[in-house]
């Protein structure tokens, strides 16, 4: 099913909603839109008519409405999404109140339920508020945590709507998360790492960390728990995922290193320099000093070590390469003990490093290969995670 609901309440932050649909939307998922009444004093259902492109519903029993509109309309989605959810809205879910469309329809539905609330932070915080919030997790709804912040009361507190990117993140993990990710921590490492000289002057290298964000979102949308190990890189990390930021080589070893035994795919996307200086100064080089030479030594090979050390776990690595593609990382898949490699060719010069698409082979210790054709990282993400996933079924691997 490509629908979801969105249900919108009276809150301040309503406006938020034209986000959230709008995110929805770039998922290819169309937005049935539900008003309460009271949604209506701040914004016209037509403003989310036609953003949405469905004419937003507000009354149960609508003359321009199927004839059980509510009942016909929960067969129809995939999602029910709460956002913003006043501290009304969730006390009536929470004692089973249908006295209005979103309501009635919250009964009907069968699909998962997710609730962004929005109120301020008293009422957020009363105990009775919190006692309908548990009622309704305990019964499977999912809740995402307001932010803290500036409220429109003008106080500072609990109680701001998430944010929408979260929201909307949470909601396609609920639609799209899959049986065999549930309950396993991925580990992925993204971007270039830094391997200083002095204080102000670095070696690093053209990584842009795309391949691996998409791919730690990708894991995540999919019911993973994910940590993502980022060197510097321009990105926003994705919602839900958790964000260890590391600076050089040796700074990626260790948080790799921490989360290892609990992991059960460790995917190596980031460009970790191969050399570090052999002497990193505390002081900055003066221009006077200039050395006639600087000597380079190898950065520890993290992948090398985790094959090493490997338990179980599945561990995927990247190559690239600029000739010999495919035959130089048959041999780094064998020294690594990898189940699996990415190659890309990084010689041409639309894909790979800093660009949003990318085309690369898949190579199996079996001999087993697969290219995924020039396409966006973010579908070679997709394809890597049911591939990851395939193994898992199958568990065919390096072992
Ligand atoms: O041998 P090469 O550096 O080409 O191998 C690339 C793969 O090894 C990538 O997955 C990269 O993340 C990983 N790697 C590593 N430690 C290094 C260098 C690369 O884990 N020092």
């Amino acid at each position: 099913m490509n629908k979801i609901a969105l249900g919108v309440t009276s809150s301040i932050s309503i406006y938020k909603a034209a986000d959230i649909i709008r995110l929805f939307q770039k998922e290819d998922l169309a937005v049935q839109v539900i008003m309460t009444e009271r949604a209506t004093n701040f914004i016209q259902p037509e403003f989310f008519t036609a953003l949405s492109g469905q004419p937003a519903v507000v009354r149960l029993f609508d003359q321009k409405q199927r004839p059980i509109e509510h009942i016909t309309l929960a067969s129809e989605v995939s999602l029910l999404v709460i956002a913003p959810a006043t501290a009304n809205i969730i006390a009536k879910l929470a004692s089973g109140l249908a006295d209005d469309f979103l309501s009635t329809f919250y009964l009907a539905v069968k699909s998962p339920v997710l609730i962004a609330p929005a109120m301020n932070e008293a009422m957020f915080l009363h105990p009775q508020t919190q006692a309908n919030i548990k009622k309704l997790k305990d019964l499977g709804v999912v809740f995402v945590e307001p932010e803290s912040g500036y409220l429109a009361c003008g106080q500072k507190g609990s109680g701001r709507l998430a944010s929408p990117e979260k929201i909307v993140q949470l909601g396609l993990r609920l639609i799209r998360q899959q049986p065999v990710f549930k309950d396993k921590l991925i580990v992925v490492t993204a971007g270039p790492t830094r391997e200083a000289l002095d204080p102000v002057r670095f070696l690093s290298n053209r990584s842009s960390g795309k391949m691996g964000y998409e791919l730690a979102r990708e894991a995540y949308e999919r019911g993973a728990e994910v940590v993502l190990i980022s060197g510097p890189v321009e990105l926003r990390p994705p919602a839900g995922v958790k964000v260890e930021r590391v600076i050089s080589s040796e700074d990626m070893r260790q948080a790799v290193l921490k989360y290892y035994d609990q992991a059960s795919v460790v995917i190596m996307s980031a460009a970790v320099s191969d050399f570090r200086f052999s002497q990193a100064g505390r002081e900055k080089i003066k221009k006077e000093n200039l050395p006639s030479a600087v000597r380079l030594e190898k950065t520890p090979d993290i992948l090398e070590e985790l094959g090493r050390l490997k338990r179980g776990q599945l561990l995927v690595g990247f190559a690239a390469e600029t000739s010999e593609a495919k035959a130089r990382a048959r041999e780094k898949m064998e020294k690594k003990k990898l189940d699996l490699i990415v190659v890309n060719d990084v010689s041409q010069q639309d894909i790979g490093f800093e660009s949003d698409d990318n085309e690369v082979w898949l190579l199996w210790p079996d001999g087993r290969e697969r290219l995924i054709s020039k396409t966006t990282k973010r579908k070679v993400s997709q394809e890597i995670l049911t591939e990851i996933g395939a193994m898992f079924n199958g568990r065919k691997g390096n072992n």
